[in-house]
């Protein structure tokens, strides 16, 4: 049963578009194990959000693998560059360098604009590695190469999202991902929450696979905020992502037990 359909048959009012019942992927296996739980009103959070790093420094991608909660990294070409990497063969010997530190979904965005240009980059790009997804700008032809991609089994990445009807037009093109740019959108006082609470409710009410890859994340409140919209994926920096883990109250906390421990051992 597809979310469109569940949506429908849900018994009573969905909290909201952006919570509703997004069980594509798992539903199969729940119908399963259980028929009619089809009929039942699944949470939002069936699912777990995907963490991408948002850099082509292999440093950073590293150590948010070592952290155990990285499902995967984006990179741009304005990534790569801040990096020093050039030329095809540098650019292809670090997206392989990427894939040997994560385990999946390495984003590798292609610089052609053509169909013919984007087709040759992608198809390159994905025999590299079975974890690359090719990342292709929200163009004319960008939509008919992830068509291309889609019907040939490449998983696509449509880059530089910035309204609902573009995310719309990719999902129909069968894109695996589409990354709506927050950031980018608050730095011109335009709600970027509300573009991905638009494309989450569009998504839902008719079961589009496509996954919402929230991008362009500038601190740990856009994730948090992403969470609680129902991302499917959020792509950040190391420095959002560490940020997560901060409060000052486990701080003093966590000084206060050690100190008590210490002292009731006599240390
Ligand atoms: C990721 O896929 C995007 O390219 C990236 O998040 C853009 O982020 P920026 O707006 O910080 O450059």
């Amino acid at each position: 049963m597809c979310r469109a359909s569940l949506l429908r048959s849900a018994p009573f009012e969905l909290p909201q578009g952006g919570n509703a019942a997004r069980v594509e992927g798992c539903s199969d296996a729940i119908e399963g194990a259980c028929p009619f739980f089809s009929f039942l009103y699944v949470p939002h959070n069936f699912l777990q959000m995907k963490f991408f790093i948002d850099t082509a420094n292999l440093a950073q991608i590293s150590e948010a693998q070592d952290l155990g909660v990285l499902d995967g990294v984006t990179t741009n070409p304005s990534l790569m560059a801040k990096e020093g990497i050039t030329g095809d063969d540098n650019i292809i010997k670090h997206y392989r360098a990427i894939c040997d530190i994560v385990d999946d979904n390495v984003s590798a965005e292609v610089i052609a604009t053509d169909f013919e240009g984007i087709i040759k980059e992608g198809e390159a790009l994905a025999a590299l590695n079975s974890k690359i997804v090719v990342k292709v700008p929200m163009i004319k032809d960008g939509i008919k190469a992830i068509k291309y991609f889609s019907d040939k089994g490449i998983r696509t990445n449509c880059t530089l999202i910035f309204s609902p009807g573009q995310a719309l037009l990719a999902a129909k093109a069968g894109a695996t991902y589409v990354s709506p740019f927050l950031g980018r959108l608050d730095d011109i006082s335009t709600e970027g929450l509300q573009l991905i609470e638009d494309i989450r409710l569009i998504f839902d009410n008719y079961g589009y696979k496509t996954q919402i890859l929230a991008a362009s994340i500038r601190g740990p409140l856009h994730i948090v905020n992403c969470a609680k919209i129902g991302a499917d994926v959020i792509t950040a920096p190391l420095s959002a992502i560490t940020a997560l883990l901060k409060h000052p109250l486990t701080d003093i906390g966590l000084a206060t037990f050690l100190a008590d421990h210490a002292k009731a051992s006599g240390k």
